[in-house]
This record gives structure tokens, sequence and C-alpha cells, in this order.
């Protein structure tokens, strides 16, 4: 077996010890080969149950143009920012990142492993949605901020679950997507920010801020970004406020993380109810729950 086969094994192995979903791994393939034609040569080579092995396979050809749309983005490195030297660096590179990662498929910009389809993407928000759910945080009498909501996938589903819920962004190209897909719900609006704080809010106007996979970016763009999120987040809350946060940072260990999040959250006041949860089964996110007193 040549390097290339033996680093797809070791990824795949995680899919036939169940411990990552089809999609997750479908991603990691993408982003280790960026060629989606090898790919199909190499996995019918590979050692491991045959039935789970066809099923890899057949999600990778069921998805081909998806994925191909997908090398595509990765080859032009859109899913790869670096750390900027400062937060306006940041946010700038965010907005170019995500108004081009949009432009080509809304679905893998807010979830690559989505693999641009509708269906699964459609299947990892009712998942984050039963989630949140479970965690008691949903009621028709609150008002919900979600901080950097994309095409506002979530925001729909969840308007039927809430008073209001009102999405952020940083790039264009997400909040007229969100704008689209929103249309008709009088309950829900998109606004586009700075990505500095959350001066469009006043203290004291929400019963819950919650946040997908955007917080890793914000720590791309610097500390001080972060910490005065959370401030913020303090902030726009209602006493008995929720923040969910589904992560926090990529490519680091999940104790150092946590870590992070623990002391973000004792320094801006917020009781941690949940921490370091992985609550998920289509998705690999990685869960907070704290808490204004
Ligand atoms: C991976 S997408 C996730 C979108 C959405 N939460 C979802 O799960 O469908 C991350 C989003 O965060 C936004 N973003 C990045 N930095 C931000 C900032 N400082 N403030 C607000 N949004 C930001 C990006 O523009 C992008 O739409």
């Amino acid at each position: 077996m040549n390097n290339q086969a033996a680093g797809i094994q070791h990824i795949v192995d995680r899919y036939l010890r169940s411990e990552a979903s089809i999609s997750m791994i479908v991603m990691e393939l993408l982003q280790r080969t960026e060629d989606t034609s090898a790919l199909g040569r190499i996995l019918p080579t590979l050692n491991g149950e045959p039935a789970k092995l066809r099923a890899l396979a057949q999600h990778l050809a069921d998805n081909e143009a998806g994925c191909r749309t997908i090398v595509g983005m990765l080859r032009q490195r859109l899913d790869s920012p670096e750390l900027a030297g400062d937060a306006e660096e940041g946010i700038e590179r965010c907005r170019r990142l995500f108004d081009a990662s949009v432009a080509q498929s809304e679905e893998s910009s807010v979830a690559l492993y989505s693999l641009g389809n509708p269906e699964l993407l459609a299947a990892a928000t009712d998942e984050v949605i039963g989630v949140m759910d479970d965690w008691g945080v949903l009621a028709p009498d609150r008002d919900a901020l979600e901080l950097g909501c994309g095409i506002g996938r979530l925001m729909a589903p969840l308007s039927s679950r809430l008073r209001s819920v009102t999405g952020t962004d940083v790039s264009p190209g997400m909040i007229a997507a969100a704008t689209r897909r929103l249309t008709g719900l009088s309950n829900a609006a998109v606004l586009l920010t700075s990505g500095k704080d959350l001066a469009s809010f006043a203290s004291a106007s929400v019963d819950l801020v919650y946040s997908v996979d955007t917080f890793p970016y914000l720590v791309l763009s610097g500390q001080a970004l972060v910490e005065r999120h959370f401030e913020e987040v303090r902030r726009v809350l209602r006493p008995r406020g929720d923040f969910v946060l589904f992560n926090y940072a990529y490519g680091r260990s999940r104790e150092e993380v946590n870590g992070e999040v623990l002391g973000l959250a004792h320094r801006a006041q917020l009781q941690v109810i949940r921490a370091d949860e992985s609550p998920f089964h289509v998705w690999n996110g990685i869960g907070w729950l704290l808490r204004k007193a």
C-alpha cells in the first residue's frame, strides 16, 4: 500500500469502527486527496468490511457533483484560513472566504460535510436543532440571536420554535442567501455585521445566543475578538439567558479547547451548564451550554 492509500485507509478505519459518519469521512477524504477520481480508484483496494466499503464508494458516487465542487473549493484553499495578524485582517479574510464559498455552493459553504447535498445538510441541521431542544433552550417566548448565521439554514426551522430569531454575519454573500431563504418568515431577520461586536443589539435583549461552527473563525481572528464576543454575549443576554456554542476551534486538543472556553466563560461571568459534549452523529461538533445568572 503506497503512502496515499495508507493515509486514506487510516481515515476510512474510523468509519469502519463507526467513529465518524459517512459524510464526515467523505469530506476528510476529499480534504486529504483533493481528487475524486483517485479516491474512486483507491477505495475498492482498501481493507475492511466489504459492505461498508461499498457503502462509502456509493456515497461518493451519489454525491459526485457536490464532491467535485468541494475539491475545487479546497484547491482554492477555501477551507483553510490562517491565523490573522489582527481582528480587522481576520474579519476581512472571513468575509472574502465565505463570499467566495457561498458563490460556489450554499450547502457546502456552511457545512463541507453536506457534500453540497441539501438533504444531507437538512439531516445535519435537524440533528443540531434536536440537541438544542434536548438542552432545553428553545421556547415560543424566547428571542434568539445567531452569531455567524451563514445561509440561515438553522434560523429557518428554529423560527417556528422561538418568538424571534436574528442572524448576523460578516459576509454579504451569506446575508443575501439567508435573506432569500428566510423570505416569508416574519419573525426571522438577518443583519450584516462588522464582525467586531454585537453593537446592533441592545443590552439584555435576547434569551438565547447560539453559534454553530463560527467561533473557529473568530479564534483565527485573534484572542481579543473572542474575549470581546464573550463579553458581548453576556451583555445582550437577559438574566437566565443561554449561550449555546457548537465548535470553538479546529485542530487543537479537546482538553486545551475546553480549558480555553471555561476560562472565557469564567471571565464573562457565564455559568457552565454543559461542557465539551459530543452530542451529534452526522456532524462531529463539540458543544457547550453557558448561562447568564
Ligand atoms: C461555517 S459558517 C457556519 C454558518 C452557520 N452557523 C451554519 O452552521 O450554517 C461560519 C460563518 O461565520 C461567519 N463569520 C465569520 N466570522 C464572523 C464574525 N466575526 N462575525 C459574524 N459572523 C462571522 C462566516 O461569514 C460564515 O457565514
